[in-house]
């Protein structure tokens, strides 16, 4: 697997990477200048990395620091993206270990408890160090987003019950303004056994809650000094959220459910989130049904995917070839697929257990309005 970009800090270039060729930059557009402008062609967004249009939307394999720094400021409508959260679980050498099952940070199966598991990054085990190391990575990361982001453009990112708190925290100190959190419900794998080396004797101690949620940061790039969501959306077409289809707000919490595997089966990324729950972040992220979406840490495409399902534009960044080369072939097959509703994928498939399936059951007691409607 070749990395378009390495790095030592988050965010820091090493030697080896393939850059791309010095060009000059693109014309700054200045935020009122750019109100009645339609959105750029997205191949302006390719600069010069190796890059493809899909349907109406574009993947680019760059390093997504290099990339958001690069671009036109105030030029992306929202971001929607699912970041490294131990920022080296997707380093090269530990996608190797992941690979050939020596772990590194990355939990390899069978585990303890009784409990087989697929490969998880060990987020407990980040050490205070590299707890800094993620806040920078957040925090730098964040003033790109900024510089990116149209004014009151949205960002939803995805996180975990670990680490959410830090990681809100250094992307309002890079800039964002935090705007609450959208939980996703679904079981996540995480946490419920019994305490390590002492399971029986400690039979009835769980050493964390079982996970039932995603937690997801909704952030928004400040709308500028006294200006109002009206003015944002006449400006910017940004600054507010889409309503659902039945004219619904959007609502904070999801219901959701683990990817499945006919998503799994086109795209074998360990990280890799449901179209059932993308495809509802991507229409809300434009409150008026127009722009431009990017999502940086790509991974196999599943936001692009969504947004070309529901008819959105949206820019794909990512830095390992092999991920990129994935998404080509995945986007349009995600794309294309029609989707069930929540609870009738996760019933349908065929390897779900008894227990998987009771996040949908005890759902029942969660507002209508709040279960899933699929137009898409
Ligand atoms: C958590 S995964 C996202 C997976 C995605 N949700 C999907 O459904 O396929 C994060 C991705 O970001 C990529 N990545 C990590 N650092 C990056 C960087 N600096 N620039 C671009 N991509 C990066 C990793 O290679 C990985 O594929």
């Amino acid at each position: 697997m070749t990395a378009a970009r390495k790095t030592t800090a988050p965010g820091r270039p090493v030697a080896g990477r393939p850059s791309r060729q010095k060009r000059s930059q693109p014309q700054l557009l200045a935020a009122s200048a750019q109100a009645e402008q339609p959105p750029l062609p997205l191949a302006q967004f390719a600069l010069d990395y190796r890059s493809e249009g899909i349907g109406q939307s574009r993947i680019v394999h760059a390093d997504c620091f290099e990339w958001l720094g690069s671009i036109p400021e105030s030029s992306l409508h929202a971001i929607i993206t699912d970041p490294p959260y131990g920022v080296k679980e997707y380093d090269f050498d530990q996608i190797e270990k992941r690979a050939n099952g020596n772990g590194g940070i990355w939990r390899i199966p069978p585990s303890f408890d009784g409990h087989i598991r697929a490969p998880l990054p060990r987020f407990t085990a980040l050490n205070d160090k590299e707890r800094a190391t993620l806040r920078r990575f957040f925090v730098e990361w964040a003033r790109l987003a900024v510089h990116a982001l149209r004014p009151g453009g949205h960002l939803f990112i995805a996180s975990n019950a670990f680490l959410s708190q830090l990681v809100f925290s250094a992307l309002v100190e890079g800039g964002l303004e935090f705007r609450g959190e959208l939980i996703r419900l679904v079981r996540t794998l995480r946490g419920g056994d019994r305490p390590k080396n002492a399971e029986d004797e400690f039979p009835d101690v769980c050493s964390l809650p079982r996970g039932c949620y995603e937690p997801w940061g909704i952030l928004r790039k400040p709308l500028p000094p006294k200006m109002t969501v009206s003015e944002c959306l006449r400006e910017f077409q940004t600054g507010g959220l889409r309503r659902r289809p039945d004219g619904l707000p959007f609502s904070d919490v999801l219901l959701s459910e683990r990817t499945p595997r006919r998503e799994r089966q086109i795209a074998n990324h360990p990280s890799l989130k449901p179209q059932s729950f993308l495809r509802q972040i991507v229409h809300a992220a434009l409150p008026l049904g127009q722009g431009i979406i990017a999502d940086p840490f790509m991974g196999s495409g599943s936001t692009v995917a969504a947004a070309e399902a529901i008819g959105a534009q949206c820019i794909g960044v990512e830095r390992f070839a092999d991920y990129y080369e994935m998404s080509r072939v995945a986007i349009p097959q995600l794309a294309a697929l029609k989707l069930r509703s929540v609870q009738q994928a996760s019933a349908d498939e065929s390897n779900v257990k008894a227990e998987d399936y009771q996040i949908s059951a005890s759902t029942e007691n969660i507002p209508r309005q709040l279960n899933l409607l699929l137009p898409w």
